[in-house]
């Protein structure tokens, strides 16, 4: 059709080739083209974190990007996290379990990915607006940075204590 586009980009490491039209948001080629129903549509207008998503490593909301826009892009939604070969979970995935950070669950793929990229800009030295220094080369993830570093990822089931201690216990196995 005169609105579609070849789109060629990687995938949870894997290499993927499809035709859609130019409108399509990521989110909706995730969950309605690729059958990837991990990352979820709660607002679909950037405002909620349910839909977060890793590209090149960054957390992003696939609500809010066209997917005709990551040509050779590399995404990692929360079906890519746990290890490829064993299944073993990601160790935020596994925290949220020990802590019971969850209550539906909508919002829990997104709170994870978005915790990924989070701790990810902390080891390159990222301040928040919760950083009293914002020249410093380190922060401690206290509750309030993980907070702040995190207020992008709403969860209507008010899960945030146990979210928060779930980010905190792997922050603190990375030294964070
Ligand atoms: S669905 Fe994307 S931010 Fe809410
Ligand atoms: S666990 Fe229900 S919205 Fe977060």
């Amino acid at each position: 059709m005169m609105n579609d586009v070849a789109l060629e980009f990687t995938l949870n490491g894997e290499p993927c080739s499809v035709t859609i039209d130019v409108r399509t948001t990521l989110l909706d080629l995730l969950r309605e083209h690729l059958g990837l129903i991990g990352a979820k549509k709660g607002c679909d207008h950037g405002q909620c974190g349910a839909c977060t998503v890793l590209l090149g490593g960054r957390r992003v909301n696939a609500c809010l990007l066209l997917a005709v826009a990551l040509q050779g892009a590399d995404v990692t939604t929360i079906e890519g996290l746990a290890d490829a070969e064993t299944g073993e979970l990601h160790r935020l995935q596994q925290a949220f379990i020990d802590h019971d950070a969850f209550q539906c669950g909508y919002c829990t793929p997104g709170q994870i990915c978005s915790a990924v990229g989070m701790l990810a800009e902390v080891r390159e030295g990222m301040p928040s607006f919760a950083s009293e220094d914002l020249r410093a080369s380190r922060f401690a993830l206290d509750g309030p940075e993980i907070r702040e570093r995190m207020s992008g990822n709403l969860c209507r089931c008010g899960a945030y204590v146990n979210i928060v201690a779930a980010v905190s216990d792997v922050a603190g196995e990375e030294g964070l």
